[in-house]
């Protein structure tokens, strides 16, 4: 029974680790992106629908921008366009820069100003300056690449970005008018990647909301596992150990309490990730830095629970004192993270009120269980003393050698 349990909870960290790993390397695709002309770029943003990406220099002084709109999965026989609109969120007003391929098969680039629905993008100039665009079709995927020149009064401007299909040789036709065509809209900070966002509605203002919503998911899930089930789990085996009556149940229920807590937290902490992917400002770097540690510290407890000697094996001492030693530090490291944490995501400080409510049942059981653990492990010494002493004066013998031990060792 006990390795079908080890065996389970092996697998929960491997599937932990594996859907860890590849929501990283989701997470990324901009980031390590290389051009193959050599272009490079300062900073880029993963756009949420039509599998786009945007990258891009801004020189603050002149105001002047130098983009690269991505287009990967493209077919030659369709054009895409990235736009700044101006004037609002929508179609209309849109200053876009639009790719194909031309029939001889080069790319033709350029820029057009959207003022109809009905509009087939023909050319034309747009209110800012585009001194040089030009595109690439590589491995399937478009790419249009421009110096744009803004002025220094757009930093924050509102992206649209769009592929349709060709209506025959240089005329590009009308895009799809539902789904992701109708949600590739967003703001863009040219200065920062933090509240780049988008796959709102049409309003474009649902993309804020939705990182509040991934901030607030973050925090149930974080606060949940690790700032209540794991301090819980160590009540649980702390104080129930002693009872005779609940022998084999502490340990059951402390794996339990500790193993959901971390499949939880886990969780929590990769969309942790994915929000720092986005950029959270410098505050956050702390918190991110304790997640770390909170990461490897319990994924050594599972570990250690794997590890784990006979009771009476002669380095079980050592094994108590390592995994009590990780995991009173992860206690304290988890606590003082939802901390940070609720600060960062609550202004009203109501969750923080809620968690402190929580954090103070939590220490009131800890209060009372405490003397009254150490009346009954004293109380159990004296009596097998009591019970040695007559006989031959022999040390060391435990007389229910799991139960007793484990706990003197722990406390
Ligand atoms: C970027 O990194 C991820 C893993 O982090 C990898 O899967 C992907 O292939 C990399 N892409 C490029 C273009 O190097
Ligand atoms: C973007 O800026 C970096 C330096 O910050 C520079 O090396 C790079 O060439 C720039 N990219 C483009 C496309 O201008």
């Amino acid at each position: 029974m006990q390795s079908a349990s080890m065996r389970s909870v092996f697998f929960l960290w491997a599937l932990m680790v594996f859907s860890l790993c590849v929501s990283r390397s989701r997470a990324q695709t901009c980031r390590n992106y290389t051009f193959t002309n050599k272009n490079t770029y300062a900073l880029c943003v993963d756009l949420p629908v039509l599998s786009s990406f945007l990258h891009w220099n801004y020189t603050q002084s002149t105001g002047t921008a130098d983009v690269a709109f991505r287009h990967t999965g493209a077919s030659t026989s369709r054009w895409i366009s990235w736009a700044i609109n101006p004037k609002g969120q929508r179609m209309l007003g849109c200053q876009a820069l639009v790719a194909y391929m031309t029939t001889s098969g080069s790319m033709y680039a350029y820029t057009s100003s959207v003022d109809s629905y009905s509009t087939d993008l023909p050319e034309g100039a747009l209110s800012f300056g585009v001194p040089s665009i030009s595109a690439t079709y590589e491995n399937g995927e478009m790419t249009i690449f421009a110096r744009l020149k803004l002025g220094t009064s757009m930093t924050s401007v509102s992206q649209v970005w769009e592929e349709g299909p060709m209506n025959g040789p240089g005329t590009p036709g009308r895009h799809s008018t539902g789904g992701a065509n109708v949600r590739s809209t967003g703001t863009l900070n040219f200065l920062s990647t933090s509240s780049t966002s988008g796959g709102g509605s049409p309003s474009g203002s649902s993309g804020i909301s939705s990182t509040e919503r991934k901030k607030n998911v973050h925090g149930v899930l974080n606060a949940v596992s690790w700032g209540v089930l794991m301090p819980t789990g160590v009540l649980l085996a702390r104080y129930l150990k002693v009872f005779k009556s609940a022998n084999p149940a502490w340990f059951y229920l402390h794996v339990t309490c500790q193993t959901s807590a971390y499949a939880v937290g886990i969780a929590g902490w990769v969309t942790g990730l994915r929000l720092g992917d986005e950029g959270g400002g410098s505050s956050v770097g702390t918190h991110g830095n304790i997640g770390m540690a909170l990461f490897i510290l319990a994924t050594l407890q599972v570990f250690a629970l794997l590890l784990r000697p006979k009771p009476d094996h002669k380095y079980r001492l050592y094994w108590n004192i390592y995994h009590h030693s990780c995991g009173y530090t992860a206690i304290a490291l988890s606590i003082v993270n939802v901390f940070i944490g609720l600060d960062l995501l609550d202004p009203t400080k109501v969750w923080k009120r809620t968690y402190i409510i929580i954090l103070v049942v939590l220490g009131c059981v800890a209060l009372i269980m405490e003397p009254v653990t150490w009346a009954i492990v004293i109380k159990k010494r004296r009596r097998e003393r009591s019970q040695k002493h007559p006989a031959v004066g022999m040390n060391g013998a435990h007389s229910n050698g799991y139960n007793g031990r484990s706990h003197e060792d722990g406390v």
